[in-house]
């Protein structure tokens, strides 16, 4: 089994305002649906999630009316996207379902305690595609969190073990001190050349790094590609080499 995340940057104009790159989610769609095995699906916010959620401050909780506001906001945005994605995956064939994140979540202090995989497992043991994303939440120390899909693709990753787990960026891979794509990544973070913003409501390139280190502990491959390069995804899914890089714990 296969599990897959959209990033937020690949599918979505960056910007105050949430666009989706309609090209991009169309031809990613395209690129999974000849794909036979199981198949479990992330998709990130992009300017659908983040700029909202930095504005009103959800990552470090909730705080007053305006942030209720915002919660609901965000978590309808969201939404949008995930119907907007399942819409691409249909026309493609891809018989996708959603598995909103926030019920099956909790939430401590900002980290994603836990995650309920029973929906899952059920809809991938029906033949379905299941679809979750990242998403404000309630959390039981700060009021609300993000929980980012990252995170989720660690959890997914440890009850579902799959033999891949791919990171689909708007990146041809994680830039080192050098200014080259890594090929490889081994057992820590190296040094980026990755200038993040001044504040990421979830963490930037190195939470991005350290999540797709611990699922290659426990022992998935793991490769980040770019989704804006066409049949890169799909080339990978067919298990041929192409730029991307690959994190590795051994
Ligand atoms: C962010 O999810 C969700 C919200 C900000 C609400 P991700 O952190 O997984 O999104 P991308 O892939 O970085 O855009």
């Amino acid at each position: 089994m296969n599990l897959i995340k959209l990033g937020g940057s690949a599918l979505t104009i960056k910007g105050s305002l949430p666009r989706v790159r309609r090209k991009v989610l169309e031809a990613l769609a395209a690129e999974l649906s000849p794909f036979q095995g199981d198949l479990c699906l992330v998709h990130g916010g992009g300017s659908f999630g983040h700029p909202l959620a930095l504005a009103y401050g959800l990552h470090r909780g909730l705080r007053g009316d305006d942030g209720l506001m915002g919660f609901a906001e965000v978590q309808r945005r969201m939404r949008d996207l995930n119907g907007q994605v399942l819409d691409a995956l249909h026309a493609s064939g891809v018989p996708a379902v959603s598995v909103p994140p926030a019920p099956l979540v909790r939430m401590r202090g900002g980290e994603l305690e836990s995650l309920s995989v029973d929906p899952f497992r059920e809809a991938l043991e029906a033949g379905l595609v299941p679809v979750t994303f990242g998403d404000v939440a309630l959390d039981a120390v700060q009021g609300a969190a993000i929980c980012s899909g990252d995170d989720l693709m660690v959890h997914l990753a440890r009850a579902l073990r799959p033999n891949l787990a791919l990171f689909v960026a708007d990146v041809e891979g994680i830039v080192g001190p050098g200014g080259d794509v890594l090929e490889v990544i081994r057992r820590e973070v190296p040094d980026l050349a990755w200038r993040e913003p001044a504040e990421d409501v979830t963490g930037g390139m190195r939470a991005k790094v350290q999540c797709m280190l611990d699922i290659a502990r426990d022992g998935s491959r793991c490769l980040l590609v770019s989704g804006l390069v066409p049949g890169r995804v799909q080339a990978i899914l067919e298990g041929q080499r192409v730029p991307a890089t690959e994190v590795r714990w051994s």
